[in-house]
């Protein structure tokens, strides 16, 4: 009772702190994003998104509310929904943040995506402490039912496994799974039980196996593997996503067709594909590893810099276009620059102040030509 009474108030007061912003913002409209809208340039090819968090009803400027609502018709909570911030101690959840999440998204008739219910990465000790096979596939269970049960027709997909595979590359045409504690204690099936469970709890929801770096290379090959195994151990699996950290510096014509096959591959395995945290970082290396360069603000951009971001974007989306027959959604990781996780390297369409950089418009411009 007392945790539904405070998530009323969160949310009534939620609520009113973004109707008096929209207002604001209505009155005197804060960017010419206005009119080149991300959603509407891919309106009927697959949803775009951003990630983003309500850790308190001021969260957002009103330019930046503004933004959220005219670019995306899809979020997903960059943090509040993962295992170590919403299920701190076994009989401990923290909603108010993905409470509010939801709500805001409800209102503003934008999609809410979930992520994520199992990961090395963001998940508390207690689950593993004094835990052998069969307790620790009973708190998977319970984790699942009630997260994916809490938000049972309101969320549209999950990222059920995240990152299951290691950045080394192993034997050829093994798995070569990470040792997390899930696959030491439980064995690999972990992940098969993991998307059960989640069935389980919502038959309607997309389910994803979410990873970076999974589109070359070796890490490519082990998805492959991974993904055919859970198929047939019957692992109610729909969509792969793919991260999507990379960089204009590698985004060439190679690195392109790489992605290409990728899609190429997943559809073969009768799934969607998802890119599910695109960022393009302008400088130093992309990844989706954690630790990467972050926190100081970047020196503000060249034009030359902003161009190469600009139609390393454009080709991109081209190609998102091209491969609509398979894509279901694009998310960009962050709402702005000076949000994302990687900030210091500048990897998104908005700058710091919510402005469109060059690749806003170069991106609504290739996807109209490529879907001309
Ligand atoms: C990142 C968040 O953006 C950061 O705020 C947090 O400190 C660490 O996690 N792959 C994922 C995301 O699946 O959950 C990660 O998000 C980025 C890499």
């Amino acid at each position: 009772m007392r945790q539904d009474r405070s998530l009323r108030i969160s949310r009534r007061d939620f609520l009113a702190t973004s109707a008096a912003a929209l207002v604001v913002s209505t009155a005197s409209p804060s960017s010419a994003a206005a009119s080149l809208s991300l959603k509407d340039a891919c309106r009927d090819l697959f949803l775009v998104g951003t990630a983003l968090d309500f850790r308190s009803p001021t969260e957002f400027t009103a330019a930046e509310l503004d933004l959220i609502k005219s670019q995306f018709n899809v979020i997903t909570p960059e943090n509040s929904m993962k295992p170590g911030p919403v299920h701190p101690q076994e009989n401990s959840w923290n909603w108010t943040q993905p409470e509010a999440l939801v709500a805001f998204c409800q209102d503003s008739k934008i999609k809410t995506m979930g992520h994520c219910l199992v990961w090395h990465s963001q998940t508390n000790p207690w689950f593993f402490q004094g835990a052998d096979r069969d307790l620790l596939l009973a708190r998977l269970k319970e984790h699942i039912h009630t997260l994916v049960g809490h938000f049972k027709g309101k969320i549209s997909g999950w990222d059920v496994v995240n990152e299951a595979i290691n950045d080394n590359a192993g034997a050829a045409g093994v798995e070569n799974l990470r040792a997390s504690q899930w696959r030491e204690i439980i064995g690999p099936e972990y992940l098969t039980q993991a998307f059960k469970f989640a069935r389980e709890a919502d038959p309607n929801v997309a389910l994803h196996y979410n990873g970076y770096n999974i589109e070359g290379g070796a890490k490519h090959q082990s998805s492959l593997v991974l993904l055919k195994r859970l198929i047939s151990d019957g692992a109610p699996i729909t969509t792969v996503g793919i991260q999507g950290h990379w960089s204009v510096a590698n985004m060439n014509a190679q690195k392109l067709e790489q992605i290409e096959q990728a899609v190429e591959n997943y559809k073969a395995l009768k799934l969607k594909v998802a890119i599910t945290e695109l960022d393009l970082t302008m400088t130093g290396p992309g990844g989706g590893q954690l630790g990467g360069q972050r926190g100081a603000p970047a020196a503000p951009p060249s034009p030359e810099a902003l161009a190469a971001q600009a139609d390393a974007y454009a080709r991109l989306f081209a190609l998102f276009v091209k491969r609509r027959d398979a894509i279901d959604r694009v998310t960009f990781w962050g709402l702005n620059d000076r949000r994302s996780w990687r900030r210091g390297q500048n990897p998104l369409v908005f700058d710091a102040e919510n402005q469109p950089k060059p690749a806003l418009q170069a991106i609504v411009d290739s996807v109209a030509k490529a879907r001309a």
